[in-house]
């Protein structure tokens, strides 16, 4: 393979991926594909930016006629699609975004990559990048396993368990060369601060409220993004077409508890009194149909493909408080502008 499309990479993870794939082949020519919405920064990616197998592509996927020009251009080999609009709440407000992007964008994408790799599947391999939510939402016990059945209970998962569907009906029906990867809660560097640890971080600093959703009972499966982007590096490469695989941190926590860890690690970094940053945790208003419990089997990957979570969480978060103590500007810069308007919207603030 010479030539990788990815989708996505000046966001959260995408970013990761891009730096992982730009430095480890440095033989392989990738492209990152993103619109810059809110989302996409390409501060996440300065220091891999003028690496001679890098490329940058802006556009939409939701630009059927853009995307089938770029692939005649330049007749990728694969693809990882990780573009999406992927904040819960934000799908709440407006669902409509998200069809058009997680849905008929990634339908766009599967039809220009057919465009230019017609029948002839050899070689070639198509990579979408999901979510556990597509499963819906647990009870006190049990676990997501790859035969769970969907059950999307959010506009963002419902969009997102859709985008699974027509990547799997691409496969059945013209032997399409898919695999797809469904993955727990990411943490870490390059996070945007509305998802629930960065805005608690860019919160505490700033001595606002650090806003916990209803009782803070709900539960998610945590895991690091560089151990995120090494799985998807191992199911691009080993993963058996046709597959999906569950990634996860094999790392629950209940909100409340995770972010008062988070309040005890930066008190310590800032050299408050212990205890200060918990005063700041405020109970607000439960998340419309708010998953109780997400967690992961991810015993699949770990005995197919010998892929496990390489960071200790508090290890992980420390380094995650340290990034972005460390890169005031990088928060800076994105909690300007755009940010702060939906800030004041969804939390009256
Ligand atoms: P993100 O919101 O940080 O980044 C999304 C990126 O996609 C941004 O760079 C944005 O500019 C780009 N984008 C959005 N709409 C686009 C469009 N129409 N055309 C081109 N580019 C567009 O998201 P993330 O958290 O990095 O998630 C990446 C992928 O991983 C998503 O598909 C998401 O569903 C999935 N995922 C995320 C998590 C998580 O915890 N964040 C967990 C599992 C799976
Ligand atoms: P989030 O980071 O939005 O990820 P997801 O909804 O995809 O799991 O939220 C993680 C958990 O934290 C989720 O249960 C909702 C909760 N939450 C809050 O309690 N307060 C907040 O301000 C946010 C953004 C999330």
């Amino acid at each position: 393979m010479n030539k990788l499309l990815i989708t996505g990479g000046a966001g959260f993870i995408g970013s990761h991926v891009v730096r992982l794939f730009v430095t480890k082949y440095p033989h392989l020519k990738v492209y990152n594909l993103d619109a810059l919405t809110y989302a996409g920064n390409l501060e996440n990616l300065l220091d891999i930016e003028n690496q001679p197998n890098y490329q940058f592509l802006h556009g939409d996927i939701t630009d059927e006629g853009f995307l089938m020009q770029v692939f005649q251009e330049h007749a990728f080999d694969g693809v990882i699609h990780l573009a999406a609009e992927s904040h819960v709440d934000r799908s709440i407000s407006n669902p409509g975004a998200f069809v058009k992007t997680n849905v008929n964008g990634t339908v766009n994408l599967l039809n220009a990559a057919m465009s230019i790799w017609k029948d002839d599947f050899a070689g070639k391999r198509f990579y979408h990048v999901s979510t556990d939510e597509v499963y819906g939402s647990l009870g006190e016990t049990g676990f997501f396993t790859e035969t769970t059945a969907y059950d999307p209970q959010s506009p963002y998962s419902a969009s997102k368990a859709a985008s699974d569907h027509f990547v799997r009906a691409y496969a059945n029906t013209y032997g399409f060369p898919a695999v797809i990867t469904n993955c727990s809660n990411n943490y870490g560097p390059h996070q945007f601060p509305e998802k629930l640890l960065p805005l608690c971080i860019h919160n505490i600093k700033n001595n606002k409220p650090l806003p916990i959703y209803g009782k803070g009972e709900n539960i998610r499966d945590w895991l690091f993004v560089e151990d995120h982007a090494r799985a998807i590096d191992v199911v691009f490469h080993q993963g058996q077409l046709t597959a999906t695989y569950n990634i996860g941190g094999v790392n629950e926590w209940k909100n409340i508890d995770i972010v008062r860890l988070l309040c005890d690690i930066m008190d310590r970094k800032l050299g408050n009194v212990q205890g200060t940053s918990q005063e700041l945790i405020t109970f607000v208003k439960d998340r419309a149909g708010h998953d109780m419990r997400y967690a992961i089997d991810a015993s699949k990957i770990k005995n197919e493909l010998g892929w496990e979570p390489s960071l200790q969480f508090e290890e992980g978060l420390e380094k995650t408080v340290d990034w972005y103590l460390e890169n005031t500007d990088w928060l800076q810069n994105v909690t300007s502008g755009a940010y702060q308007a939906y800030y004041q919207k969804h939390y009256h603030a």
